[in-house]
């Protein structure tokens, strides 16, 4: 048989694509490089029929003019496309197109994790309803796989943790003020000069990215609905370049990290920069790369590791999950795995977290201060696990301290009783330390 006749038997599975910019147009042209494989590689062609965008006057270079429109009616009539690809972002109408979608028993791909850090369980279960696939594995982490083993790959375990390093705009940030001594508005700068950072960088550098991503995965790796409002999330503006010295000295560096912990029937969920030892994994990922480590009862530590943004890397991921989708169609099984949130574990408050802590007091130099600041320590149940007393650059001494673990709120309540001391000048770094 002739490969040209092989093709025109083989199924045909349109997609339409919603939104044409950065991962748009990375998904394009990877259709377009894959054309002929796939029919040998997954037994059918793929292929855009349609490209939605808010404007279609605008030229875009190598994009086939008859397929753009600016109609969402003109896609949702159209009963030959199979596969809805929403990468154009927001809320809305993105969550009504998506929803007019399945309820027209089309099957979904999207990058949005706007929307499935919110309103993802909503959307899966709608999906299960109508036998349709909802795929969504660029949301988290660009184009390192990391949803479907943590939704397939993994089920066989008892998931205790997922931590990660989501967001590239502050890993570059962060990176460069250890590697190359940069202030923080410099290497932002610098990071939006590269095309880490959003338009309005807000979401990066405040953890709000990181806690939409962190919503998504703990939802799949602890069975049980977590959504971005049950997030807290701190962000990187706060943090210096002493701070960095500091880490360094103590053979750590500072990383934004987002922590999902399952314990004693409660999930927590925090994003907030932590002093990560340099012997740790995650220590070593830097620039704008992303990796998550997960650890499970079965598997023990695992860590996925790769480009957590960007046109092909992000096209990569959707490209994935078309393919998967494809698959099913020609198997006629869509619809196979949809919410695997089976549980509803209530969300550790902030306060009940434990964590070590790292900070800098500047204090009076005389005898009793390190005793009175001490007692403050016992009073609250803060156990020091070091401290090391310097002159300060100004007057008096310098205190560097490291705490055992320490309940979120014991600590809150340590900070606030030293702060009302005389003799207490000033508390700066007040950073975590994962342990
Ligand atoms: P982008 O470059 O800003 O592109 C957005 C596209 O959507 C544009 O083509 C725009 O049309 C179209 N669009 C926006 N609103 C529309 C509307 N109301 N109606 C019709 N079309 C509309 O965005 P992006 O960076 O590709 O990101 C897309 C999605 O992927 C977002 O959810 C983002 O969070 C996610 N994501 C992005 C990355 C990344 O590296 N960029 C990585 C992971 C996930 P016009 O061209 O006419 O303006
Ligand atoms: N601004 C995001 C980041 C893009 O820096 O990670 C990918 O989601």
């Amino acid at each position: 048989m002739s490969e040209e006749k092989t093709v025109k038997e083989i199924k045909e599975i349109n997609i339409a694509l919603l939104g044409l910019g950065t991962v748009g147009m990375g998904v394009y042209k990877l259709v377009q490089r894959r054309k002929n494989e796939l029919p040998r590689k997954i037994g059918c062609c793929v292929k855009v029929k349609k490209i939605l965008v808010r404007n279609a006057y605008k030229i875009r270079d190598g994009v086939d003019n008859d397929l753009i429109t600016d109609s969402w009616d003109e896609i949702l009539s159209d009963d030959s496309i199979d596969i809805v690809v929403e990468v154009m972002g927001g809320l809305e109408p993105a969550g009504t197109y998506i929803r007019q979608a399945l309820e027209a028993g089309k099957n979904v791909v999207t990058a949005n994790k706007d929307l499935i850090a919110e309103q993802g369980h909503e959307l899966l279960v709608m999906a299960e309803e109508k036998h349709c696939d909802l795929l969504y594995e660029a949301s988290v982490g660009g184009g390192i796989p990391v949803l479907r083993p943590l939704k397939q790959c993994l089920t066989g375990n008892n998931i205790d943790m997922v931590l990660g390093i989501v967001n590239g705009t502050t890993n570059y940030i962060l990176t460069r003020m250890t590697e190359d001594g940069m202030e923080f508005d410099e290497a932002l700068a610098k990071a939006t000069d590269l095309g880490y950072a959003e338009a309005d960088p807000t979401s990066d550098i405040e953890g709000y990215d990181a806690g939409r991503k962190l919503a998504i995965m703990a939802s799949i790796a602890f069975n049980s609905v977590v959504t971005f409002k049950d997030v807290h999330t701190e962000g990187i503006t706060r943090i210096t370049s002493t701070d960095i010295r500091y880490a360094d000295a103590m053979d750590c560096v500072i990383k934004l990290l987002a922590v999902g912990k399952q314990e004693e029937g409660q999930v927590s969920a925090n994003v907030y920069p932590m002093l990560v030892p340099k012997n740790h994994p995650l220590a070593s990922v830097n620039d704008s790369f992303n990796a998550v480590f997960v650890h499970g009862d079965a598997v023990d530590d695992a860590m996925f590791y790769g480009r957590g943004a960007g046109e092909l890397p992000t096209a990569s991921a959707v490209m994935g999950d078309v393919i998967d989708i494809s698959r099913n169609l020609l198997q006629n099984c869509t619809g196979r795995v949809g919410s695997t949130c089976y549980r509803n574990l209530p969300i550790k408050p902030l306060g009940e977290v434990k964590n070590c802590y790292f900070f800098r007091l500047q204090v009076e130099d005389m005898p009793g201060t390190l005793a009175s600041i001490s007692s403050v320590f016992s009073k609250h149940n803060v156990s020091i696990k070091q401290v090391i007393q310097k002159p300060a650059k100004k007057h008096g001494s310098e205190l560097v301290v490291v705490t055992d673990f320490v309940k979120e709120n014991d600590f809150a309540k340590t900070l606030d009783e030293l702060r009302t001391m005389e003799m207490v000048y000033e508390i700066s770094s007040v950073i975590r330390v994962y342990a």
